[in-house]
């Protein structure tokens, strides 16, 4: 532990595995306190499993294992009453809330009948989940004093025109939950923007990071491999890993959460008081390769 969040208090979402997990592991390894929430049950639209509470309780040892502590909570994001819930256990346990980490998402592509009603399932957790969280967050960050980093997963997706619904662009084929992702993570950008200014007077920072593909569940499902490979009848891992190469500029198939937590951290930490109002790739080159989207 080398003590650069010393002193922080970080509330993360989707803390139950992936990205939110690394999150929790490295800030806590640095000396930040970890509220960790997760919905820790299905979204039935979601065409595959999301956190368990077991999956959340394996979060906290790791914070634990790694010098620090971790209050964990069962949350949906799609609740504000929940989050507020969980943010108040979290402030009354460990003091001052000084870092938000709005990350839990999901990509909810429909492989088979797509149904309009996915576009907003995608939406709710994706954008207006973020929302909730940076809501119920800015009176504990304000309470006690002026500082705070509130740090929004986004996506390359967010970027790429071909995240569209397939009406405005042919080459997603991939539905309305998925166009849904891609317009939550597009409204993001601006999301930040406007945060980060009416926040910045109260020494408050709002940054988005936006990375490609990712070594977790989201892109690990029968959805995501049945998509990119139709050729097989089976998908392996392995059959996936070309494709998922494609996206990038730096020959790598996807990030690991690690490296993203690295970024976060970083973020989460006084090294970057002057960044504000960011909305930083993490994407091994996948959007100078693709600036209109994939072939
Ligand atoms: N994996 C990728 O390729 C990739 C790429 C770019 C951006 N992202 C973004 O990164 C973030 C983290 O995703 P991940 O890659 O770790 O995927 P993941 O599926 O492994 O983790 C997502 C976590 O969010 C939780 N969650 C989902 N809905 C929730 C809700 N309503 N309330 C509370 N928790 C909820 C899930 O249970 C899960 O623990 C998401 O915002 C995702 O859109 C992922």
């Amino acid at each position: 532990m080398t003590g650069r969040l010393e002193g922080k208090v970080t509330f993360i979402t989707g803390a139950g595995r992936g990205q939110g997990r690394a999150h929790a592991v490295k800030q806590g390894s640095e000396g930040a306190k970890v509220i960790a929430i997760d919905i820790c049950e299905n979204i039935e639209s979601n065409p595959y499993p999301l956190s368990s509470w077991d999956d959340l309780q394996e979060t906290k040892a790791l914070v634990e294992k790694a010098g620090s502590q971790c209050l964990t909570v069962k949350a949906d994001v799609r609740s504000r009453d929940q989050l507020a819930d969980a943010m108040e256990q979290g402030v009354k346990e460990f003091g001052r809330l000084t870092t938000v980490c709005a990350n839990a998402g999901i990509l909810p592509m429909a492989m088979g009948d797509p149904n309009p009603t996915d576009f907003q399932d995608a939406v709710d957790v994706d954008l207006l989940g973020v929302m909730n969280a940076v809501r119920v967050a800015i009176p504990h960050i304000l309470s006690a004093g002026r500082e705070g980093s509130i740090i929004i997963t986004g996506s390359t997706a967010g970027m790429m025109p071909n995240t569209l619904s397939p009406a405005r662009d042919p080459k997603n084929m991939m539905g309305p939950g998925s166009a849904g992702y891609g317009w939550a993570k597009r409204i993001l950008i601006s999301y930040t923007e406007e945060m980060a200014l009416h926040l910045s007077p109260y020494g408050v920072r709002v940054n988005c990071i936006h990375p490609t593909n990712v070594n977790t569940h989201l892109i690990h499902n029968d959805g995501i491999y049945a998509m990119f490979r139709p050729d097989l009848e089976v998908v392996t891992r392995e059959d996936f890993i070309p494709s998922s190469e494609y996206f990038q500029a730096l020959p790598i198939p996807w990030l690991e959460p690690e490296e993203v937590a690295d970024l976060v951290c970083f973020l989460a930490s006084d090294e970057s008081k002057n960044i504000t109002g960011d909305n930083i790739r993490i994407d091994a080159g996948s959007y100078i390769k693709w600036p209109n989207g994939p072939a």
